[in-house]
């Protein structure tokens, strides 16, 4: 695992952002696993100024996300696709045809789960999957649980992470309490993957993700088998971690 402490979460995005076209520079062609909450905000804002200066064509690249609340569509404000599409895919030429995420409306839980993990085997899997990290140690919306879930599920997601999203809906009671999700399994079929934390609250979670024992009950601590993983984090977030 290479960590990379960084001052702030300007430098987190900055770094971020350059890791991640880095990876368009190498592979035009690449699978992006991309991620929504508020960590990536910054990054995919630079990614767009690079997009715009043209520094980055996004033509010939696959995105895949991680999640998607079930029962929102897309046009919802906060279905992850619209979160999507206001801060990346709308602003860049990627191909909408290629950009793929749960569908939150399918009722078909099997179906779902298995038409998604299908689509990302056959688009070869991600060569670079991009990471938040959950207060409570999740990665996707992979909750604590008693084992670790492979392959893509219908997740019932935990108060605290309906606590954590409620910011961006007008009550907890807004917050779908499922929604579908990439297994770990399917996370750690990615060729590489970058983690991104900020902020003292994800301090002492991600010293247990980086240092603590290999655990279901802290989904994020997985990475740690993970051949080639990256995290960038700033100074607020490794504060639990004598580095
Ligand atoms: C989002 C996702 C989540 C978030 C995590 C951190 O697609 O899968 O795991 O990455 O909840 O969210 P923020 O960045 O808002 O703290």
């Amino acid at each position: 695992m290479q960590l990379i402490k960084v001052k702030d979460y300007e430098d987190l995005s900055c770094r971020a952002a350059n890791f991640l076209a880095a990876q368009i520079w190498m592979k035009p062609c690449c699978v992006l696993g991309l991620a929504t909450g508020s960590t990536p905000v910054g990054i995919y804002r630079r990614l767009c100024r690079m997009y715009d200066k043209g520094e980055l064509d996004f033509s010939s690249v696959t995105t895949v996300n991680l999640d998607e609340y079930k029962g929102l569509c897309p046009e919802h404000a906060q279905s992850y696709a619209y979160f999507m599409r206001q801060h990346l895919f709308g602003q860049v030429n990627l191909d909408p045809d290629r950009t793929f995420l749960p569908d939150g409306m399918n009722p078909d839980e099997e179906k779902e789960c298995t038409r998604y993990e299908t689509l990302i085997q056959e688009l070869g899997g991600q060569d670079l999957q991009l990471l938040g990290l959950g207060h409570n140690g999740h990665i996707g919306f992979n909750e604590p649980a008693e084992q670790f879930i492979p392959l893509t599920h219908l997740v019932s997601l935990s108060k605290r992470t309906i606590t954590a999203n409620k910011r961006f809906f007008a009550s907890a009671e807004e917050v779908p309490g499922q929604a579908y999700t990439m297994g770990i399994g399917t996370i750690l079929k990615a060729r590489k993957i970058l983690l991104v934390v900020s902020g003292k609250e994800k301090a002492d979670i991600l010293q247990q993700v980086l240092f603590g024992p290999v655990t279901p009950a802290v989904p994020g601590s997985v990475l740690q088998l993970h051949a080639d993983v990256t995290v960038v984090a700033d100074e607020a977030a490794f504060s639990a971690c004598s580095l």
